[in-house]
């Protein structure tokens, strides 16, 4: 069972795909930790992300371990990672070089103790159109861009990380446009995607729409 959960930033996709990983015993990959991982690995060596010939490599380099290692990184959720993802994940030739690793988890996938899972929850921008075109149920799941910053805000004060509301959303309006209007896999809905708005629903509201849509599948 492969399901895709596709939308731009914080509109609820990270909760909503470790709770479906969790209740039907499927793995999960958050895709965004690719472009997260490789975003960071040039701010570190204080390489241009938009250096196309260089992203390619670091992502062509790029292994599951170095992943993790990064991924503990302070930078690596904070606005930081998430732009430097976002300029690196437009580049044709890093999407290129990061999409087999997306792909072939789904052949073989696992937990994180590293034992056998019967499916996966793919998260991330184009899980439904590009990296899993044939998966069983794919949903789009976005929310208005104030309230996805208002979310991200609170998640930021919560981890301690020090930003502010106008800057989060100044920040999370460059990141839509840039995904939005990238030519390689640019961010929007499967042809066969459900869409999810969760602009006026709290978290059981969403999951509410959702279950019943995955039973149907299973
Ligand atoms: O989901 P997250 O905020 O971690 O993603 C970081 C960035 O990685 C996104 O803004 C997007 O530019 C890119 N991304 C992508 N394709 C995916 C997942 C993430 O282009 N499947």
């Amino acid at each position: 069972m492969i399901i895709t959960i596709d939308g731009p930033a914080a509109a609820g996709k990270g909760t909503v795909s470790a709770y479906l990983a969790e209740k039907y015993k499927l793995a999960y990959f958050d895709t965004g930790m690719v472009y997260r991982a490789v975003g960071l690995q040039m701010v570190l060596t204080e390489s241009d992300v938009n250096d196309e010939a260089k992203a390619e490599q670091v992502a062509k380099e790029l292994s599951f371990p170095k992943m993790m290692e990064l991924s503990k990184h302070k930078d690596f959720r904070s606005d930081i990672g998430g732009q430097a993802a976002s300029v690196v994940s437009a580049h044709p030739k890093v999407r290129a070089a990061l999409l087999k690793m997306q792909q072939n988890f789904a052949l073989n996938p696992t937990f994180a103790d590293g034992t056998s899972a019967k499916g996966v929850v793919y998260d991330g921008r184009d899980t439904g159109t590009v990296v899993c075109p044939d998966a069983e149920l794919k949903l789009f799941i976005t929310a208005s861009t104030e309230i996805r910053a208002q979310r991200r805000y609170k998640e930021f004060v919560e981890k301690g990380i020090q930003t502010s509301y106008e800057k989060v959303l100044e920040d999370m309006v460059t990141r839509d446009k840039r995904d939005s209007s990238r030519s390689a896999a640019p961010l929007k809905p499967a042809e066969d995607a459900i869409i999810i708005d969760t602009s006026s629903l709290n978290i059981n509201e969403v999951l509410q729409k959702i279950i019943p849509l995955v039973e149907a599948k299973l």
